[in-house]
């Protein structure tokens, strides 16, 4: 009898405790990280409201030596991020311990991921993540960049469960930070 009531004890303790196992993370309990490069400051407006939406953490990737933006630039950084390559960048922390889900932004350059933001991916390692690339872009296309970018981070174990891109060509920041809230919902 003094088993039986010990098991029974025991079973309903397991029982308990099973119960209380925590639920994989939904997106309202996930922990988030936004990172981001931005040289002209559009990408850095989607950051920071979607950051602020979605209460992620915000880590920005910066250039060692800031470019002019000139014709020049743009034919060489544009020709540099159709080949994949990358750029130096400021120290910046790589580890996305601790995070389930990562948001990682840049504009569009040369229809492809900018250059900066191709180091921080070769830097990160994205296992076990959730990731969701997003752009800004002059244009109207970012279909291309987006592909690459996701492909890169796959490359490094990630998992891309979405992705969106902006217009910034014609757009006030008013309206893109507008656009972004908006977008936000899809990721609460
Ligand atoms: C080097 C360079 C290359 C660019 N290439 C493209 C492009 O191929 N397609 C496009 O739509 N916009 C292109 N743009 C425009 C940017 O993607 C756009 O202005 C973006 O919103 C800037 O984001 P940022 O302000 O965060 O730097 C390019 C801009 C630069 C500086």
């Amino acid at each position: 009898m003094k088993r039986i009531v010990i098991t029974l004890l025991l079973s309903l303790v397991a029982g308990a405790s099973a119960a209380q196992t925590p639920e994989p993370p939904g997106a309202k309990t996930m922990k988030t990280l936004l990172v981001y490069y931005s040289l002209t400051g559009k990408t850095e407006i989607v950051a920071q409201t979607l950051a602020r939406e979605l209460g992620a953490d915000l880590r920005r990737v910066e250039d060692v030596n800031p470019p002019t933006v000139n014709w020049w630039f743009m034919v060489t950084a544009g020709f540099a991020a159709v080949r994949g390559a990358e750029a130096p960048i400021k120290p910046v922390d790589t580890s996305l311990q601790g995070y389930d889900r990562v948001f990682v932004g840049s504009p569009v350059w040369g229809g492809s991921p900018s250059t900066p933001i191709n180091t921080f991916i070769a830097r990160a390692d994205f296992s076990g993540k959730a990731v969701i690339p997003f752009m800004t872009m002059g244009g109207d296309d970012a279909a291309g960049a987006l592909r690459k970018m996701g492909e890169r981070i796959e490359k490094k174990g990630g998992k891309i469960v979405g992705s969106f891109a902006f217009s910034t060509g014609k757009a006030t920041n008013e309206e893109l930070a507008a656009r972004t809230r908006e977008t936000a919902q899809r990721y609460r």
